[in-house]
């Protein structure tokens, strides 16, 4: 198996906090036997879908622009096995430059194609990747990523096979939280083996993965003392 991940963090891979939950799943599922290799969209250009539809009409499967999406993430996509699309939570829901990449992905549309049975936008190709999402948002409680879950399930319907979310990403460089870090990290990357070996993340791992670090109150603390004057800079 081949897994494409797809980083739209702008961040550095050693802030990033999608990067560090991304690398332990990529890590557990490499265990298992898979090969991974991921891109990251900041380094990518990729311009505006312009609504033309020319991808369902004039050229069908084929977007008129030409960019990296064009010339190198596309093809990407289509030929791996597994996709893993990991972006940060802004807003509330997925970031700007991951929305980018999911609008250019039309041509893999087919308006004429049967809807199947889990929903999702129609496919104009055959065997399509399966797709993991994952996230992280600083917020302490996993409501955050409400929109954004149901946003991909919309999207990737029969598709999506997993979803990995990570709230309170910010105290995870915390060193008051380590161990419990260690827990997390451990079952993130548990999650990428069963994902590899059995296709789904069984509940017993979720709930280590969404693991509360500490009472709400003590993160709100935390998080107050972190962004007071003095510790900001
Ligand atoms: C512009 C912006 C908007 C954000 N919006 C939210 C939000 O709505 N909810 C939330 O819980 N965290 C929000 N965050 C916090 C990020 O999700 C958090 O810092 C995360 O670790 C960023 O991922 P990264 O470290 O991979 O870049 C936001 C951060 C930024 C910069």
């Amino acid at each position: 198996m081949h897994i494409l991940a797809l980083n739209s963090s702008p961040r550095d891979n050693e802030t990033s906090k999608t990067e560090l939950v991304l690398q332990n799943f990529l890590e557990g599922a490499r265990r298992a036997g898979a090969s991974a290799e991921t891109l990251y969209l900041r380094n990518y250009k990729i311009k505006h879908c312009l609504g033309c539809y020319s991808c369902w009409t004039k050229t069908p499967g084929q977007c008129v622009q030409k960019d990296d999406m064009t010339e190198v993430l596309f093809d990407k996509y289509l030929q791996a096995d597994l996709v893993v699309l990991a972006s940060p939570i802004y807003h509330a829901t997925l970031n700007a430059r991951m929305k980018l990449f999911v609008e250019r992905t039309l041509p893999m549309m087919d308006p004429l194609a049967e809807m199947g049975e889990a929903g999702g936008t129609p496919h104009r190709f055959e065997n399509m990747p399966r797709v993991v999402t994952l996230s992280v948002c600083g917020y302490w409680d996993q409501v955050m990523f409400q929109a954004l879950s149901l946003t991909w399930r919309l999207i990737l319907g029969g598709d999506l096979i997993a979803e990995i979310y990570r709230h309170s990403s910010e105290f995870l460089s915390m060193p008051e939280f380590q161990p419990q870090v260690q827990a997390i990290l451990d079952a993130v990357a548990q999650a990428g083996e069963e994902v590899v070996r059995q296709g789904q993340v069984s509940p017993e791992t979720m709930a280590n993965l969404t693991q509360d670090l500490a009472p709400a109150d003590t993160l709100v603390r935390l998080s107050r003392e972190f962004w007071s004057q003095d510790a900001a800079g």
